[in-house]
This record gives C-alpha cells, sequence and structure tokens, in this order.
C-alpha cells in the first residue's frame, strides 16, 4: 500500500499534507534528508548520490513508488535515476510535470506537441541547482511556445526555512522578488519552483502583488498522484505503515515540522 515520499528536509512536507488529504486511505513514507540540506548549493553528482541513498530507503519501507518531492532533485538527478538507475519493478516520478501540465492547461499525460498558452510571461523561483539545470524550461519547451520564463535563483533561502530564521527568510524572498521584477516587472504567473517555498507563500505573494497567480504545486501533485494510482494500482507497494524518517536529529526535524504545519508530525531517525 506504501508511497514514498522524499525531500532534502522539511519543504517535501508541503506536497506530504496535500498527498495525504487527497489519498487518506494510503500509507505514505516520509525521507527527509535534513542532514545534507539545502541540496541547491551542491553539484549534480551529489544531488544524484544522496537522493538515490533516500529512495533506496523508501524501498526498503515498502515503497515501490517513490515521489522527489523536491525539484532541486527532479531536476538535478531524476532523468539520470530513470535511466540508469531504477529497476524495472519500481517507479520514482519528480514534481516538475504536473506543475507544467497546469500552466500549459493540459490534462495528466497529454502528449500533444507544444502550442501558444494563456500565460506568456512566467516568473520562476527556485533553488540555484535547479535554475542552473534549466529543466522547466526544457520540460516547458516540449509543451509551450512562446512563453517567456525568468528565473531567479533563491539563494540561502532553503537554508533558513530548514534553520527555522523566517525574519531573513521573509528578507530574502522579498530580496528575490524586486530582483526579479527588475528584469520582469509584469510577470503573469510565478512558479514557486522548490517545495520548502509554499511556507513562505504569504509572503511571495504580497511581494508579488495582487495581479500575478501564484501556482500550488502541492495540491497539482496530489492530482497527478491519485490520477496514477488509479492508473496503476500495483505501484502501490507492500509496505503499511506511515512513518516520518529524517537523518537529521529526529526532536530537532519534529520541532520544527510542527512550527510550520501547525500539529505534531514526530520524525524517526531514517
Ligand atoms: N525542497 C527542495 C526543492 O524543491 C530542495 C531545496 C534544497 O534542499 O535546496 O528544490
Amino acid at each position: 500500500m506504501a508511497v514514498g515520499v522524499f525531500d532534502s528536509g522539511l519543504g517535501g512536507l508541503t506536497v506530504l499534507g496535500a498527498v495525504a488529504r487527497r489519498l487518506p486511505d494510503v500509507p505514505f513514507v516520509y525521507y527527509g534528508d535534513n542532514a545534507h540540506a539545502p541540496y541547491g548549493v551542491r553539484d549534480a553528482e551529489d544531488i544524484f548520490r544522496l537522493t538515490c541513498a533516500g529512495v533506496e530507503r523508501l524501498w526498503a519501507e515498502g515503497c515501490d513508488l517513490v515521489i522527489l518531492a523536491c525539484n532541486t532533485a527532479s531536476a538535478a538527478a531524476l532523468k539520470r535515476m530513470q535511466e540508469t538507475w531504477v529497476p524495472k519493478d519500481k517507479r520514482v516520478l519528480g514534481v516538475f510535470v504536473p506543475l507544467i501540465e497546469a500552466l500549459t492547461e493540459r490534462n495528466w499525460g497529454d502528449n500533444s506537441p507544444p502550442r501558444q498558452v494563456e500565460t506568456r510571461n512566467v516568473a520562476l523561483f527556485a533553488t540555484p541547482a535547479t535554475v542552473a539545470s534549466r529543466a522547466f524550461q526544457r520540460e516547458l519547451a516540449f509543451r509551450a511556445i512562446g512563453v517567456d520564463v525568468e528565473a531567479q535563483p533563491c539563494g540561502g533561502l532553503v537554508d533558513a526555512i530548514e534553520h527555522g530564521d523566517m525574519i531573513l527568510a521573509e528578507v530574502l524572498v522579498r530580496g528575490h522578488v524586486e530582483a526579479l521584477k527588475r528584469r520582469m516587472p509584469a510577470p503573469q504567473a510565478a512558479i514557486l519552483g522548490c517545495t520548502h517555498y509554499p511556507l513562505m507563500e504569504e509572503t511571495f505573494a504580497n511581494a508579488l502583488g495582487p495581479d500575478v497567480k501564484v501556482f500550488s504545486q502541492a495540491s497539482l501533485v496530489a492530482e497527478s498522484l491519485a490520477d496514477y494510482l488509479a492508473r496503476h494500482p500495483e505501484m502501490r507497494g507492500p509496505g503499511l505503515r506511515s512513518v516520518n524518517l529524517t537523518t537529521g536529529d529526529p526532536q530537532a526535524v519534529s520541532d520544527k515540522a510542527m512550527q510550520f504545519l501547525r500539529r505534531p508530525m514526530p520524525f524517526e531517525a531514517a
């Protein structure tokens, strides 16, 4: 039954909350690699190695399907994992495609040729590694033409969130939005392309202003997962327990998770 949810740290909890609400009968196993966060400043080799280690731990918990609730790992490691590493009876899926399908007004898995879409100016906020990978622009180009993407690498933001320093996180969000708006003064849509950033969604929305539509990755991923499991029921793994695992200090991570989600969220050592 169980499905795995992977992130470098606390950000994937925004996705876990949405998938658990959408699929209340599925046990979810969460793995936060808090000891090695942030991934966004690491090189692709490092991100690949750490992500594979986390995914193997989730397979050991009986999760044959793992969602990379981490844009950085989805952008920097997923393609290589799928092409060279994931065995035939397991699946690892990323969080980019559901978001891009929503932005480009497509239904799940619509692989028709790229076409003109309503949204022409898109602001992308993501980690330095995600921005450097250009994976977002690559996936978008398969589906839409004529969309101008301005990407802002939000250095320091994941670190501030992982350390619970919300004052610094707010200052950083405002600074990154200002920097982006100097290059693209009137974006129509904003993508929070890192699963940590919805924890700062209000600050992003205030800084961007009321005319910018902010895309929420968590609920889109939840819909996409529900659809995937309906089509592939065999990918529900043999695991039966829901548990939250961390490579960091379980007590400290549980405390921070509770601060963000405002409900108890106990973690065990991975
Ligand atoms: N939450 C992750 C993401 O979606 C990882 C951020 C990081 O560890 O730098 O990109």
